[in-house]
């Protein structure tokens, strides 16, 4: 049996990913709480993980003892600003004291300003479909960084712009208050000009400080390569949900068929790209789904997948995300800010785990400047419309008694964060099934 192992340079950072919404619990300002208490959702985050209620504390203590070096939070903007006219001070303390608990355990924060979540009295004015959110959003940066910048040097301005604006103003799954077409695209274009303000201000505070976004990164192949219509509908959603962000930061511009905005000072807003993957879909010509550009996506039938089919692991994926990273942003340090899968009796978790590290340390073998990589999640956590029903933790939650308890995977990742890299005994040891695949002779 060979024995190897696969090391990361000196420094990378290893971590867990959180947001405050399906952490914290009692997040009862915000727009997600509301579409809960609506019945839109599978059950209600309520306490979440009790992490404002003090239990930050205990699952810190677990990324110490699972060796990460690393951790990426999200701050809850409701909390910071209650009302328009109002800041919230003690809740400013209290993520004050949860990045020195982060620093005091030897973890590096990566701190999320926007994730998913918005303040009620944002919400009911349009939220981020009229072009005043984005003031109102470089007001609670430029107050949430000065408070926060003691502590925290890695900043995320929005995760997934593309994700709010599709699952939200399209899809359905998400909170919004008008939905369309034209909606998401209003709220494409003021996340984008939102991120470049926010870039800007941090900037302004803070000289060392490190900016950019997480874009959830979809690779896609057509469903049948021969076929004009699947790949039509492939390079349109394609292009739709991967580059329209990306590319508006390349060029200060972002392109709609409704007409190109110009914002000529978002022209390359960001220190490093955060790459958020977990799978690749295939695309289908399909008549019947207009919402989304006449394209169905699957995972083919043999695919490795998920408890509840929402993932499919197709490790290649998170090197072509990276090879895509590089060659649009030659350069551009990237982090892995979120990468993991559901799975409640930790069947997939390790084979999928390793499996991906693995692709990123070939990436990380061409010298791309892969910097780190935050695994989603550290504890279970309210899964948005899907609520409870996807266990994404290294750990395991029973968020009725709050009890915790390990998973196998949390050993597995514990062991690469230790070595810095993915041995042969580690995979021997925890995903027996992929050895020959990670190390043939
Ligand atoms: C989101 C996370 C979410 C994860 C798994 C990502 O798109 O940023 O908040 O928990 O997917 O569903």
């Amino acid at each position: 049996m060979p024995q190897a192992t696969y090391h990361f340079p000196r420094g990378f950072l290893w971590g867990t990913a959180t947001a405050a919404h399906q952490v914290e619990g009692n997040n009862t300002n915000n727009q997600w709480w509301k579409w809960e208490q609506d019945g839109h959702t599978n059950g209600t985050s309520g306490l979440a993980c009790d992490w404002w209620g003090g239990r930050w504390r205990e699952d810190f203590d677990r990324a110490v003892e699972g060796r990460q070096n690393a951790h990426r939070l999200s701050v809850e903007w409701s909390r910071i600003q209650p009302t328009p006219d109002t800041w919230d001070e003690d809740a400013l303390e209290r993520y004050r004291s949860m990045l020195r608990g982060l620093h005091e355990r030897g973890i590096t924060p990566m701190v999320t300003l926007h994730h998913f979540t918005d303040p009620l009295w944002l919400y009911e004015r349009d939220g981020w479909e009229t072009e005043d959110v984005v003031p109102a959003f470089e007001k609670f940066v430029r107050k949430t960084v000065d408070a926060l910048k003691e502590y925290c040097t890695l900043w995320c301005t929005i995760n997934e712009p593309n994700i709010y604006a599709t699952y939200g103003y399209i899809v359905g799954d998400f909170p919004a208050r008008h939905r369309g077409w034209k909606a998401a695209m209003t709220v494409m274009v003021n996340m984008f000009r939102g991120h470049a303000a926010a870039y800007r201000a941090i900037h302004e505070i803070q000289k060392e400080a490190r900016v950019g976004y997480a874009l959830h990164y979809r690779p896609m192949v057509a469903h049948n390569k021969w076929s004009p219509l699947d790949n039509l509908t492939r390079s349109i959603q394609y292009s739709g949900v991967n580059l329209a962000f990306p590319s508006a930061i390349s060029t200060g511009i972002m392109k709609w068929p409704l007409g190109n905005v110009r914002v000529p000072e978002a022209k390359g807003t960001q220190d490093f790209l955060g790459l958020n993957y977990y799978s690749v879909d295939t695309v289908k010509f399909d008549i019947t789904n207009y919402k989304e550009v006449f394209g169905r996506r699957y995972y083919p039938e043999n695919s490795d997948l998920s408890d509840t089919k929402f993932i499919a692991n197709i490790p290649e994926g998170i090197f072509d995300s990276i090879k895509w990273a590089v060659r649009t942003y030659p350069d551009l340090p990237i982090i892995i800010t979120e990468n993991g899968v559901e799975d409640v009796n930790d069947h997939l978790r390790p084979r999928y785990l390793a499996q991906h590290v693995h692709q990123m340390w070939r990436a990380v073998n061409f010298n791309w400047p892969v910097k780190g990589y935050f695994h989603w999640s550290l504890v279970d956590n309210f899964e948005w419309e899907r609520g409870w029903t996807q266990r994404f933790g290294l750990w395991a939650l029973d968020e009725k008694t709050q009890k915790r308890t390990k998973r196998p995977s949390a050993d597995l990742y514990a062991e690469m964060c230790k070595e810095n890299g993915l041995s042969s005994e580690m995979v021997q040891k925890y995903c027996p099934e992929v050895f020959d695949k990670l190390f043939p002779v």
